[in-house]
């Protein structure tokens, strides 16, 4: 059988308006990425990296230009439509984890799920906490959790649709070596483990020599794309 694209993004430009000024921020991006690659996005700050990736999850719209997801084109999309998409096959971590102060760490991991209202969510999200090696914090609010800690929660919170595809914005940009070295182990286990695709943002370039294709943006535009 052929392999699939999980990702495809044709002649992509996002430009926002402030008052009365229009910026451009990504111009004509167009790239595909087979399911279970690993691909880097690498560029300088403000080079659109960030937007880049929301656009792909499909947590904001492009534009103008394409992006489908799985096949589903989701520019003609709703929001509501969106989310489904992104609930069914797509993760996404963040930077500085936005994890849910209020709730636990059982709690932040068994969201997503009872939203999909699925059945055995607790037992689901114990299985994943343990997964990432936090069974023993699972109580404890984010406050009462270092960056490593939130990280691991919002990984196992990323996997708990066992997503298609994984996106990571700088995932280790707040953490330390050791703990990065752990957050990387986990993304890269999902990907060999269960064929999830991995695009991560990153500016550590030892994490994106990890992935077999590197994309580097400046300016809103792709200067290289080096498959490794
Ligand atoms: N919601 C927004 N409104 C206006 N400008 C934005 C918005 N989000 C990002 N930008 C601008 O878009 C450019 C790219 O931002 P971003 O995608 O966050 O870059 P990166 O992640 O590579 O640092 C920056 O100049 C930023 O200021
Ligand atoms: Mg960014």
């Amino acid at each position: 059988m052929p392999i699939q694209n999980i990702l495809d993004i044709q002649n992509v430009s996002k430009t926002y308006k402030s008052a009365g000024n229009a910026l451009t921020v990504l111009s004509d991006i167009s790239f595909s990425v087979e399911q279970g690659a690993t691909v880097a996005i690498t560029g300088p700050s403000g080079s659109g990296k960030t937007t880049l990736l929301g656009l792909c999850a499909g947590l904001d719209r492009a534009s103008s230009g394409s992006v489908s997801l799985n096949n589903v084109k989701l520019n003609q999309l709703t929001e509501d439509e969106r989310a489904t998409i992104r609930n069914r096959y797509v993760g996404f971590i963040f930077q500085n984890f936005q994890l849910m102060p209020t709730l636990t760490a059982l709690e932040n991991v068994m969201v997503p799920m009872e939203l999909r209202r699925e059945k055995d969510v607790r037992a689901r999200a114990v299985e994943l906490l343990d997964k990432v090696g936090l069974s023993a914090r699972a109580n404890h609010y984010p406050i009462q959790l270092s960056g490593g800690e939130q990280q691991r929660v919002s990984l196992a919170r990323a996997f708990s649709n066992r997503p298609a595809i994984l996106f990571a914005d700088e995932p280790t940009g707040n953490l330390d070596g050791e703990t990065s070295e752990k957050i990387e182990k986990l993304m890269f286990g999902l990907n060999q483990e269960a064929g999830t695709t991995l695009v991560i943002v990153t500016h550590d370039l030892e994490l994106a020599s990890r992935t077999s294709r590197i994309i580097r943006l400046k300016s809103g535009l792709i200067q290289s794309d080096q498959h490794a």
